[in-house]
């Protein structure tokens, strides 16, 4: 089983791929899209849960997302229609650091998708390039809870030096040029939340689906997965979602 077909089955029950509740994206998209009308940019969409809840919320906003996922984006394009949103989204099957557009955007958006442009700094960075003058980003990062175990890192698959401590993440972003006018630390509930339902989702679609080539290759994914979790990376890996505008143009 590929790792993208794996990640749509394991977001089955959780389309929004991070640790983040529904109530919560409302209203980090309440905030973020505050003009009545605009163009919101997602750069590494996935299923593009934030674009078509913003979509849906605001009927004057149009939307671009772009992904390498095109098992994702076509699942993105199902979600449009079934909602009647699919005229005002466009959904590029591109690597995320190649996409250009001729108008900038009102909005940009990454959420959990930074390794796309090679970590936070780099992703505001490429971001800008498509920002209109009094635009908004919303990002949404890792970074440690605590000083993270061997077994955190190997769970995470991630390097101590690969994010910092809340603080520390903030104050590069705001030392980058960025006023943080809101910012969502995804909690313990929200955590355990979205860690259950991955892992769970794909655990499920494993148990009823007993004769498919790939259902034990699915079920010890679930398994992996929800080890390198509870003997690993829970309440040390945070994740932070932040609301930025430039501080000067
Ligand atoms: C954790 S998911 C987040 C998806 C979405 N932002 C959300 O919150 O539901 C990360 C996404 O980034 C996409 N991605 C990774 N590298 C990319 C790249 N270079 N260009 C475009 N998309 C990329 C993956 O395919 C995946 O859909």
């Amino acid at each position: 089983m590929n790792r993208q077909t794996l990640s749509r089955i394991a977001h089955t029950h959780h389309p929004i791929a991070a640790p983040i509740t529904d109530d919560s994206v409302a209203r980090l998209l309440d905030r973020a899209a505050r003009a009545g009308r605009g163009r919101a940019l997602d750069l590494g969409c996935g299923e593009a849960g934030w674009l078509l809840r913003l979509l849906a919320a605001r009927p004057a906003w149009q939307a671009v997302g772009v992904d390498l996922d095109a098992g994702a984006l076509t699942k993105a394009r199902e979600s449009a229609q079934a909602m009647g949103l699919e005229r005002r989204i466009g959904l590029h099957h591109l690597d995320a650091s190649e996409f250009g557009a001729r108008e900038p955007f009102d909005l940009v958006l990454n959420v959990g998708a930074t390794h796309a442009f090679g970590g936070l700094l780099p992703t505001l960075a490429a971001a800008r390039t498509h920002l209109a003058p009094g635009g908004t980003v919303l990002v949404g990062e890792g970074f440690w809870e605590r000083e993270p175990s061997r077994a955190a890192l190997d769970g995470l698959g991630a390097a101590r030096e690969d994010y910092q401590d809340l603080a520390g993440t903030v104050d590069a972003v705001i030392a980058d040029g960025w006023t943080v006018v809101l910012g969502h630390v995804s909690s313990p509930q929200e955590w355990d939340d979205y860690e259950f339902s991955w892992t769970g989702s794909l655990a499920e679609w494993a148990l009823d689906n007993p004769g498919h080539p790939d259902s034990a290759a699915a079920r010890e994914a679930a398994d992996l997965h929800r080890a390198e979790w509870l003997h690993g990376y829970r309440g040390t890996f945070g994740f932070t979602t932040l609301l930025l505008r430039r501080t000067a143009a």
